[in-house]
C-alpha cells in the first residue's frame, strides 16, 4: 500500500472546534489508465470541522482541497441521479446518503465491487446499462386511450401495485453486491434490472406481460438467482429486489 498525500496540507481556512476529536483519515482506491502503475490507496487526513457531515461532502472536500485528480460520479447529492454509488467501508452505498462514522478513524472507499474500472471510484457501467435496455423498460400497450382524455388512467390500487419500485434509481449498488452477478453478469440480468423488470410486468397499463415473462423465463437471466439477499440489504433507498425476484419466479411457476 502506498501512503500518499500525507504532507499535504488543506488551503481552506479551519472553521472552528477541535480538529483532533474530528480527525479521520480518508483512504480511497485509486486506478488511473493513463498512469503506468497498478492500483494503489490514496489517503488524505481530515478534519471534519471543515467539511458536510456525508461521504460525498469529503470526497468533494478533498478534491477540492487536496487532489483535483481524484475521480468520482456525483449530480444530484440527495439520492436520487444514483450516480455517487461506491463501496464504502465494505457496504456498497450512495455516498450522499451516507454519514460519516463517528466511532473509527479511517474511511475506506472502493468503487463497486466486481465491475471494470474507467478511472479511480468510476465504474464502467456499459453492461448494466445494456442489460437494462433489454427488458424493454417502457410502458407497451396496444390501447387506444380515449380522444377527450388521451389518458391512460389506473386505479388507486393499481398504482399501489408499483410502490417499492418505481423509486429504483439504478445505482447498481444492489447489482454489485450480488455473488451471483459477480460470476456471471455477462447472462444473469442482476437484482436492480430484475426489480425493473417486474415493475413493468405488474404495471396494470402494459398489455405486454406474456412477452415480458417469456423473455425472463431462462435459467441465467432469471433463475441464477439463488435468493443470497445481499441485494435487498445494501439497497440505499430501502427497496427489496430480492423480494422482486422472488415474485417474478412466482409468476413462472
Ligand atoms: Fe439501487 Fe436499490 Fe435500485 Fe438496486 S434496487 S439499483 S440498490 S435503488
Ligand atoms: Fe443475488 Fe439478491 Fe438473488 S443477492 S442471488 S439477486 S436475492
Ligand atoms: Fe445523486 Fe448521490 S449524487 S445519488
Amino acid at each position: 500500500m502506498n501512503f500518499l498525500n500525507l504532507n499535504l496540507k488543506p488551503k481552506s481556512p479551519i472553521i472552528s472546534g477541535n480538529f483532533s476529536s474530528k480527525k479521520k483519515f480518508l483512504r480511497v482506491y485509486r486506478w488511473n489508465p493513463h498512469v503506468n502503475r497498478k492500483p494503489w490507496f490514496s489517503i488524505y487526513p481530515i478534519s471534519l470541522n471543515r467539511t458536510g457531515p456525508m461521504i460525498l461532502d469529503i470526497l468533494i472536500y478533498t478534491k477540492q482541497y487536496y487532489d483535483s485528480t481524484l475521480t468520482f460520479r456525483r449530480s444530484c447529492r440527495e439520492g436520487i441521479c444514483g450516480s455517487c454509488s461506491m463501496n464504502i467501508d465494505g457496504t456498497n452505498s450512495l455516498a450522499c446518503l451516507k454519514s460519516v462514522k463517528s466511532n473509527t478513524k479511517f474511511i475506506t472507499i472502493y468503487p463497486l465491487p466486481h465491475m471494470y474500472v474507467i478511472k479511480d471510484l468510476i465504474p464502467d457501467l456499459t453492461n448494466f446499462y445494456s442489460q437494462y435496455k433489454s427488458i424493454k423498460p417502457w410502458l407497451k400497450s396496444t390501447e387506444i386511450f380515449p380522444i377527450k382524455t388521451n389518458e391512460n388512467l389506473q386505479s388507486k390500487v393499481d398504482r399501489l401495485e408499483l410502490d417499492g419500485l418505481y423509486e429504483c434509481i439504478l445505482c447498481a449498488c444492489c447489482s454489485s453486491s450480488c455473488p451471483s452477478y459477480w460470476w456471471n453478469q455477462d447472462k444473469y440480468l442482476g437484482p436492480a434490472v430484475l426489480l425493473q423488470a417486474y415493475r413493468w410486468v405488474v404495471d396494470s397499463r402494459d398489455n405486454q406481460t406474456t412477452e415480458r415473462l417469456n423473455f425472463l423465463n431462462h435459467k441465467m437471466r432469471l433463475f441464477r438467482c439463488h435468493t443470497i439477499m445481499n441485494c435487498s440489504k445494501t439497497c440505499p433507498k430501502s427497496l427489496n429486489p430480492g423480494k422482486a425476484i422472488a415474485l417474478l419466479k412466482h409468476k413462472l411457476f
